[in-house]
């Protein structure tokens, strides 16, 4: 879930190409994130898909006409007018070169076009058509007048297009436009100007170049965290090992394989680093005789030795005791299976931590590989708190909001959704 879209306005343009279908499933997505989507489609994006689909997915009204008026707030309102001074954020997907154009050239010559003049406010566009229209100069051109004003593009991306052939201008997937328009909106918020690395995922350890040693984290952790301090503004880092699910979206990623890897990249990012989350499940040991070939089968027992891995954490934990301040908060995460607690408040204390968060990796419900889990914050004032079983993405929210209020941020002004209900009657 995405509570940062939830109430938002969002005028989600459809212009005319094969890839409108795609925006149903984007519509269907913003829509259940609790979004109110009001679709603007072209004449030309009607002939590609009907508007009844969206208003049947938005439960909105959808606009193709100029001359339609809206009620809005018991009024009698011009469509693009009342559209563009509701919306949070405009989206247009996909957006075809010519409509690209006709936004670079202030053209109002439909109701998409002219909506979009009327309007200030984020704007997310994702191109698409042929690779030679996406190359073109004038429309490289007109992208770059786009991004000079401020707009944000997603793709397009390489891949089968329209006539068949393989090329550069395929619209970007629908949940990665959601996932940068989370981003897009989530601009200006509590975390705004701080950068914040968070790892996750499991190391792999080499054993030879078909085996390695791991363990069972999957990512979904550090990815709910991602998401989370990216929809509250912040520039976000994950750093991670291979993760079982997609990545996010609007983030920086820096994948690595090993806790050698993950140790170099977030030294590599500390000195800009405002606050770091250690959700990684990182080896402790490594096999100390990795070979570059396949180890054969022999009737013989095989040992494999192994040695310490770096400590990330504590030595991010031991340069905050030296001259530099190092990051504002550091937070690690505790996967235990006993002594909880203890165990917990140890690391707290020898990693040099601001807050850890604790969780019973031996519950089914909680920990590796699940979408819930159940976590106990330790921090470094004495203060615990247990919280009941969340999903991670509730979790990684919940976990922001304390990173927020440790930070002073609570009362950060974000812009608030445009209309107390948020509704602009049907027509
Ligand atoms: O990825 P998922 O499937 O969603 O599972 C999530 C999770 C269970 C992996 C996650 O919630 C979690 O608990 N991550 C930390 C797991 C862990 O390795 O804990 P630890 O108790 O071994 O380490 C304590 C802290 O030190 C952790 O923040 C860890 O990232 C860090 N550490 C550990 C070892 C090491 N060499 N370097 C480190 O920085």
């Amino acid at each position: 879930m995405a509570p940062i879209l939830s109430g938002k306005r969002i005028v989600l343009g459809v212009s005319g190409g094969i890839a409108a279908y795609k925006a149903v499933t984007l519509a269907s997505r913003l829509t259940q994130a609790n979004a109110l989507v009001d679709v603007i489609m072209t004449h030309s994006a009607a002939k590609f898909v009907a508007p009844v689909t969206f208003q049947g997915i938005t439960q909105r009204s959808v606009a193709t006409d100029t001359f339609e008026f809206w009620h809005d707030a018991g009024r009698l309102r011009i469509g693009h007018v009342a559209l563009a001074h509701a919306a949070d954020l405009f989206i247009i997907a996909p957006a075809t070169a010519h409509t690209i154009a006709r936004l670079a050239l202030g053209l109002s010559d439909d109701l998409l076009s002219i909506t979009a003049l009327s309007y200030k406010g984020p704007m997310l566009l994702a191109p698409a058509m042929e690779t030679n229209m996406w190359t073109h100069p004038a429309t490289m051109g007109n992208v770059q007048t786009l991004r000079d004003w401020g707009v944000d593009f997603i793709g397009p991306e390489e891949g089968r297009l329209a006539s068949g052939e393989v090329g550069e201008g395929r619209v970007a997937e629908p949940e990665d436009i959601f996932e940068v328009a989370c981003k897009v909106i989530g601009r200006g918020g509590p975390l705004d100007g701080l950068r914040v690395v968070i790892t996750a995922g499991g190391t792999r350890e080499p054993i030879d170049p078909v085996r390695f040693m791991g363990n069972h984290s999957t990512g979904k952790m550090g990815a709910a965290l991602a998401r989370a301090a990216r929809d509250l503004g912040a520039e976000t880092v994950l750093v991670h090992a291979p993760l079982a699910v997609p990545p996010p979206g609007g983030v920086s990623l820096v994948p690595v394989h090993t806790a050698q890897q993950m140790y170099a990249a977030v030294m590599e990012e500390l000195p800009q680093t405002d606050v770091l989350i250690g959700a990684a499940a990182v080896a402790d040991y490594r096999p100390s005789d990795s070979v570059n070939y396949k180890l054969k089968k022999s009737p013989q027992q095989q040992v494999i030795s192994l040695e310490r891995t770096p400590d990330i954490l504590h030595e991010v934990g031991r340069q905050r005791g030296e001259a530099s301040p190092g990051p504002q908060l550091v937070i690690g995460f505790a996967a235990e299976t006993n002594d909880l607690e203890a165990n917990a408040v140890d690391k707290l204390e020898r990693k040099n931590l601001d807050l850890v968060v604790l969780n019973d990796v031996s519950a089914p419900d909680s920990g590796f590989a699940v979408d819930t889990n159940r976590v106990t914050l330790f921090e470094r004032d004495g203060n615990r708190e247990a919280w009941p079983l969340m999903s991670k993405d509730e979790v990684a929210q919940a976990i922001m909001q304390r990173i927020v209020a440790r930070l002073g941020r609570l009362d950060w002004k974000r812009s608030q959704p445009k209309a107390e209900d948020g509704s602009i009657e049907s027509r």
